[in-house]
């Protein structure tokens, strides 16, 4: 069986990172994919760490950029094509639209959320304006990409109701980037859309019916922050 584990926002918390790394090895999983909040960009112990712990257990990490990330940084990665990270290479980050496929599912990575705390931070340093999907960013996408079966997020789309006791997220930055990202969605297609972003372990359907996935975070119980998806039946096994 061809199996990944998608997970939810690791904050940069290396410690909760290591034994969810530790916890899939031992159920046979070698690749993990990531829906944001990855937490790059400010610890520089983190990537190391990471992937330390991801090359012991013969793993690698694919993740999108969710809005706690430095996108400085991650934009000098993308305009020198070094998206791969760590000193053994076992994670990578992947653009805006990146399409990939493991087995016989085909995915699309969309990285991209807004910080409701921004007024607080200091663009450049703790917020960067990156983090919103932009309508470039959905004619780009729309362009150049067929279908796929899953899309790995960090925001939900707007199609889909959310039913969050977290539900503070109805800002015009954040309403306006899920709607993008719905737009997006609608063109791909997907059988499953996964995002992390809430904090909250949640599954609903968007208006066309598709599956909609929310992953939790380092905070919550530490099983609400993964789940194991067979890329051969393409369902999710756990
Ligand atoms: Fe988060």
């Amino acid at each position: 069986m061809n199996a990944v584990a998608i997970c939810g926002d690791w904050h940069g918390d290396a410690r909760f990172a290591r034994k969810m790394i530790k916890t899939l090895s031992s159920r046979g999983i070698t690749e993990i994919l990531h829906c944001g909040d990855f937490g790059y960009g400010w610890d520089a112990d983190y990537i190391p760490n990471i992937d330390e712990s991801l090359n012991k257990h013969g793993m690698t990490l694919r993740w999108v950029p969710g809005n706690h990330e430095n996108y400085d940084e991650i934009d000098l990665l993308y305009d020198h094509d070094a998206q791969r990270m760590g000193m053994n290479g076992t994670i990578y980050v992947l653009r805006r639209g990146e399409r990939f496929m493991i087995g016989a599912t085909s995915f699309v990575g969309i990285g991209g959320g807004h910080s409701i705390d921004k007024d607080r931070r200091t663009q450049g340093v703790s917020w960067w304006p990156q983090e919103l999907i932009t309508t470039g960013d959905v004619y780009r996408i729309m362009s150049t990409h067929r279908e796929c079966d899953v899309v790995i997020a960090h925001d939900a789309p707007l199609t889909a109701d959310l039913d969050l006791r977290n539900g503070y997220k109805d800002d015009p930055h954040s309403i306006g980037n899920r709607r993008l990202l719905g737009i997006i969605v609608d063109h791909l297609d997907p059988l499953f859309v996964f995002h992390g972003h809430y904090h909250q372990r949640h599954s609903t359907k968007d208006h066309l019916d598709r599956v909609v996935i929310g992953l939790s975070d380092n905070r919550d119980w530490f099983n609400n922050n993964f789940v194991i998806f067979d890329c051969d039946d393409k369902k999710v096994i756990e």
